[in-house]
């Protein structure tokens, strides 16, 4: 019987957003999601059989009943009672709202299917990381992924060679930790913003509308509906009791930006999500200029260049870390 095992997930980077659960027991998302995975960043995971659940995470041991949940589920699914010593690398910073859960419990759950000798298939690979982090679900398969509201498995809408000209610029506004987790921050969402139900409400007619955009490829469409899922989300927080802020004075120069150069006629949509950094997705033509005006105005400014990546990948024995 194999003891080790590895696997290797992109960060899956929401166009349009999941914000808000239907069921927290089952976390289940109340609105649908469409995203893309992140080529150039990635997380690692190494799974060993031991005699109790331990997680370390960039160096640092987790508390375990962040993933007690998770990992009992795992065991039940794949019927087993073993328990795992388990290793993970972000190479990009993590907690930091760059999508981390995703990536690393998409790994974690692929790196515990292999490590049990079993053949799962994707979509159940992507139900289990969905009770870890429900953008994980999104990170089993690469490209562009649908979650739609309620489900408990993402859906793979076009592989990462569908769209080969889009590329994502990652601005880091700050790469320290975030001051709430994702999850602390939708549920204080839903639990006391009065604009929530209207943001449930109105968030399936933009989804709608972004997968016929991404279907036609057109990124002033899209990209305009990324930017009325990103602020209708952060519309929640700014008026949760006590409201979120994330925003940097940074990530709102960024917005503006991103503003000033669309007016230019350059075609650069932003979004951000629980944390300070700001996205802009673009096209290849354009991302040198982008990038050369981003460090102008910003010197200090670190930008990370990705394209649309693959979805997960696994396998047994030893991953050099
Ligand atoms: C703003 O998937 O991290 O990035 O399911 O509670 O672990 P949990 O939340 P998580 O939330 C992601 C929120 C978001 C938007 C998105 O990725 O769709």
């Amino acid at each position: 019987m194999e003891t080790k095992a590895w696997a290797i997930a992109h960060p899956s980077l929401a166009l349009i957003k999941y914000w808000g659960k239907q069921d927290t027991q089952l976390n289940l998302p109340a609105t649908t999601s469409l995203a893309v995975s992140l080529n150039e960043l990635s997380s690692k995971v190494e799974v060993c059989l031991s005699d109790r659940d331990r997680v370390i995470l960039d160096g640092k041991e987790q508390a375990p009943e962040r993933y007690s949940l998770f990992l009992d589920n795992i065991r039940s699914v794949l019927k087993t009672d073993h328990h795992y010593d388990i290793m993970a690398l972000n190479d990009f910073p993590g907690s930091a709202g760059l999508a981390s859960s995703s990536s690393g419990f998409a790994a974690l759950t692929a790196a515990c299917a292999a490590l049990s000798g079993q053949e799962v298939l994707p979509p159940d690979l992507s139900s289990m990381a969905r009770l870890g982090s429900a953008s994980a679900a999104r990170s089993i398969f690469g490209g562009f992924t649908l979650l739609p509201a309620g489900s408990s498995a993402a859906r793979p809408l076009y592989d990462h060679h569908y769209w080969p000209e889009l590329r994502v610029l990652i601005c880091l506004v700050d790469e320290g930790p975030k001051m709430l987790s994702s999850r602390s921050a939708m549920e204080r969402s839903r639990n006391t913003s009065p604009y929530y139900d209207a943001w449930i409400k109105d968030a399936q007619t933009v989804s709608d509308e972004a997968v016929r955009a991404l279907e036609q490829k057109d990124l002033e469409r899209l990209g305009s509906l990324m930017r009325l899922s990103y602020q209708r989300m952060f519309a929640t927080m700014f008026s949760a009791d006590p409201p979120i802020i994330y925003w940097k004075p940074g990530s709102l120069a960024l917005i503006h930006l991103a503003q000033e150069l669309r007016t230019q006629g350059i075609g650069i949509w932003e979004t951000m999500d629980a944390g300070p950094q700001v996205k802009y997705f673009c096209l290849d033509q354009d991302t040198k200029r982008i990038k050369a005006l981003i460090e102008a105005r910003f010197p200090e400014m670190k930008v990370l260049v990705s394209r649309p990546g693959p979805g997960v990948s696994y396998g047994t024995g030893k991953l050099s870390l």
